[in-house]
């Protein structure tokens, strides 16, 4: 029994000296750069002095059981406001610190491809960047990457502790492959500031980076119309995307515009054609000529007139 009633002294005298008999109301508040705020702090018992102790808006009361902080327009970084009470009876002192999160949304936030620019060769490795500018506090920011509408990373800072706005960068590394072509990456900044922020969190999206894959350098997609005959075929070919005329057995689609390209061999025994389709994916590209190359490699259609790819001419 004894031994009880002491335990229970002592945890209320821990108890009395935890609590301060201050109570400050909102306890955490999340502010934007220039806005107003207005904290109280509200004694629980008679005191002497009530007061905040803050680099602005300084403030104190000898006859109220309450004290407000009050800015107009916080645009102070640096800035922890205490609340402090000295009292009649003991503990004769004590303080209360504010939670104060001033924030800053992003000025901007971009991508890029590091030292490169689109289109890109599959199967190599290129950095993507992400930049916010002025962003605070930096260690509530998370930067998500999306391909497309999909999240494919995301980026914390929490490790990271100025106040003040800072400037910061998040990489993506990608290895892109011909399902890429085309693909649509951005960041998006987002300052998860906790319930006392503002629903939903302030958020700052980049510009869209249209991504065009090349196909591997080396390789070279042709139009093949290659006949056997005897006599030997002579080759015509038949576009209106062609300037020049064209009697090789094989064109480059590399040097071809999309469109449909008609071959006919011949020999004086006979002719037979053959079509291929060189298809454009998407109109408006920049990079016209190897966004070619790449979809020459996989969009190549061929509509053979005549069933067996190599035409075979008999000597009869
Ligand atoms: C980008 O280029 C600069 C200068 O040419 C070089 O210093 C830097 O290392 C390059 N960065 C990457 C990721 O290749
Ligand atoms: C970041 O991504 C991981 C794994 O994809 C996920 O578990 C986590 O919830 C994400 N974090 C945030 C803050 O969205």
């Amino acid at each position: 029994m004894k031994n009880n009633l002491l335990c229970f002294l002592g945890l209320s005298v821990i108890g009395i000296a935890d609590s301060c008999s201050l109570e400050i109301s909102p306890s955490r508040v999340v502010v934007k750069f220039g806005d107003p705020v207005s904290v109280s702090c509200v004694a629980s018992r008679p005191v002497r002095v009530l007061g905040w102790e803050s680099v602005i808006a300084a403030s104190h009361t000898q006859n109220d059981l309450s004290v407000q902080w009050r800015v107009d327009s916080l645009t102070y970084w640096i800035e922890e406001p205490i609340c402090y009470g000295v009292f009649f009876t003991a503990p004769r002192q004590c303080e209360e610190r504010l939670n104060l999160v001033l924030y800053n949304k992003p000025d901007s936030v971009s991508i890029s491809l590091v030292n490169h620019s689109s289109p890109v060769v599959e199967g190599r490795e290129y950095q993507l960047q992400c930049e916010v500018q002025n962003v605070a506090p930096v260690q509530y920011l998370v930067l998500r990457w999306y391909r497309g509408k999909t999240e494919v990373y995301n980026h914390s800072f929490s490790e990271l502790s100025p106040a003040t706005p800072v400037q910061v960068s998040s990489t993506l590394l990608i290895v892109p492959n011909r399902a890429d072509d085309g693909a649509q990456y951005r960041c998006e900044a987002q300052l998860e500031l906790g319930a006392e922020g503002p629903q939903p969190p302030p958020t700052v999206q980049s510009e869209v980076l249209n991504i065009a894959v090349q196909c591997s350098e080396d390789s070279e997609t042709v139009l093949d119309c290659t006949a056997e005959g005897n006599p030997p075929p002579v080759y015509v070919w038949t576009s209106s995307n062609l300037q020049e005329k064209a009697d090789q057995p094989v064109l480059r689609a590399a040097t071809l515009s999309p469109g449909v390209y008609t071959c006919i061999a011949s020999n004086i025994l006979g002719k037979k054609s053959k079509q291929f389709v060189i298809k454009h994916k998407s109109k408006g590209e920049t990079s016209f000529k190897l966004l070619i190359h790449c979809l020459a490699n996989y969009h190549l259609a061929t509509q053979e007139v005549f069933s067996s790819q190599y035409f075979s001419f008999t000597h009869s």
